[in-house]
């Protein structure tokens, strides 16, 4: 397949390479071209422009930052150049409004558009093994499921346009309050001169155990700060889920509060490109 691929950055340089592993023809286009660079070494061409790679697709993918650059792309002349029948995924953690919008727009167009956002981080984009979760018409589903195979060990359909957005929310609602538990009660015990190591596994064992405890808070303790999502789209996506809670008239405190402690960690540590970072707030 042809595939036209927008947004080569943490993630999806990484998954724009699997795309060409899998055997895909790939077109590539990124704000700051020289991202690019890698994938375009290993046989991608360059397009000039989210329309330009819309134009060669049989499948359009978009890995972007947030609604703005969907929106951007998609009303900005994507969906007008893409080719009849063409498959437009866009993958970023966006807003399932936007996504219905895109969505009808699309099917005006003869066009089948679907949300595919993902969870699994650099690290499962690198090893093919995000979880995708897909928004879009369950009849055009099964012809995107080959291209998103070959980027996740577990692809799930959530039901028509916005639910693999809604879907991607609520794993936001549910990690980032877990990581910032976890590094909470790290930062509690290193505080209270207990022995790290101890606490860490007397949780592990306990009720307490997660991923977020085996990992986004061992490195914050550790103080290892690679980058790997960007806190600023913590905030984007805990707003996009405060948004969608608040137009179904549910309040989520707990949410608010995380999605505080984020933008504080952006106002403080501008430099900030570990989700982890949080844990310097408690330093
Ligand atoms: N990192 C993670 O662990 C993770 C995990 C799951 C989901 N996500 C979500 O996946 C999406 C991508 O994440 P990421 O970590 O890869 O973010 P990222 O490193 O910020 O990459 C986004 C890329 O899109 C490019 N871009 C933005 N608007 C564009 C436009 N209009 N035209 C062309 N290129 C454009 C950016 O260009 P510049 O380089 O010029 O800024 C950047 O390279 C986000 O929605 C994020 O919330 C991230």
């Amino acid at each position: 397949m042809n595939i036209g691929f927008v947004g080569a950055g943490a993630m999806g340089s990484l998954m724009a390479a699997n795309l060409m592993r899998a055997g895909h023809a790939l077109s590539v286009h990124t704000r700051t071209r020289q991202k690019a660079d890698g994938l375009l070494a290993q046989g991608a061409r360059w397009a000039e422009s989210p329309a330009a790679a819309a134009a060669w697709a049989d499948c359009f993918v978009t890995m972007v930052g947030g609604p703005q650059d969907v929106e951007a792309i998609y009303f900005g002349g994507a969906l007008d150049q893409a080719r009849p029948g063409a498959l437009l995924v866009d993958m970023s953690t966006s807003s399932p409004k936007l996504a219905e919008r895109v969505h009808a727009a699309a099917k005006s167009r003869g066009l089948a558009a679907f949300d595919a956002p993902v969870t699994g981080g650099p690290q499962g984009a690198a090893t093919a093994s995000l979880i995708i979760m897909v928004g879009g018409d369950r009849a055009e589903f099964e012809r995107a499921r080959p291209v998103l195979a070959a980027l996740g060990s577990s692809v799930l359909y959530f039901g028509g346009p916005g639910n693999g957005q809604r879907a991607k929310l609520v794993n936001q609602v549910v990690v980032m309050q877990n990581i910032l538990s976890a590094i909470e009660g790290l930062f509690l015990a290193r505080k209270s001169a207990l022995d790290p190591e101890a606490v860490l596994q007397m949780l592990q064992n306990g009720l307490a155990d997660s991923k977020s405890l085996r990992g986004a808070a061992v490195r914050a303790l550790k103080g290892d700060f690679a980058p790997n999502f960007d806190p600023r789209h913590v905030v984007k996506d805990l707003s996009l889920a405060i948004e969608e809670a608040d137009s179904l008239g549910l309040d989520l405190p707990g949410l608010k509060n995380a999605r505080a402690r984020w933008q504080e960690l952006v106002r403080r540590f501008p430099g900030a490109r570990a989700v982890q970072e949080v844990a310097r707030l408690y330093a």
